[in-house]
């Protein structure tokens, strides 16, 4: 059954400006460390990507701390929660130390979904339970 549900969208302009007000160091904050290591190398070859990258991994947070119900509100931390692609490019969310052990306590899975346009980025998650007792 379907705990929660969460979407947001993220306007690529302003995580342009932060990261040219603040460099790495905003992408540090918001990125994994496999998450940035990919972000990397695609500002690498062409910066615009980097930047609708993360935008696209902003986004897709944020929509998932609503799909949980907590907001960015601990054990729900950017970093703990990353966003990859599996080889068919389906994303698909990964979650690191206290998100991942509350997330699994709980019984919860979740699915993504994340687009991107000229000025915006979006994001659509379902988190679900195959536990009752835990809603
Ligand atoms: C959820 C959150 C990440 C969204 O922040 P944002 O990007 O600034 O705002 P957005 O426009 O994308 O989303 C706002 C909407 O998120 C929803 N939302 C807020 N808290 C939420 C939560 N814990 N779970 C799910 N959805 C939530 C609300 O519908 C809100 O819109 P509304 O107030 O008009 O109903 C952020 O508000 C947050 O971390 N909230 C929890 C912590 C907090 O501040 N709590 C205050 C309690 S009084």
């Amino acid at each position: 059954m379907i705990y929660g549900i969460g979407t947001d969208i993220c306007d690529v302009r302003r995580i342009r400006a932060s990261l040219a007000r603040h460099g790495d160091r905003f992408a540090r904050k918001i990125l994994s460390d496999a998450e940035f290591a990919t972000w990397q190398a695609r500002s690498a070859r062409w910066p615009e990507r980097g930047i609708r990258y993360l935008a696209t991994r902003f986004s897709a947070k944020e929509a998932f701390s609503k799909a949980i119900g907590l907001g960015m509100v601990m054990p729900m931390t950017w970093r703990l929660c990353e966003i990859s692609n599996l080889a068919s490019g389906k994303p698909a969310i990964v979650l690191y130390g206290g998100l991942k052990d509350w997330f699994e306590g709980k019984g919860l899975s979740v699915h993504v979904s994340v687009t991107d346009e000229t000025d915006y980025a979006a994001s659509f998650c379902v988190v679900e339970s195959l536990d009752k007792t835990s809603l």
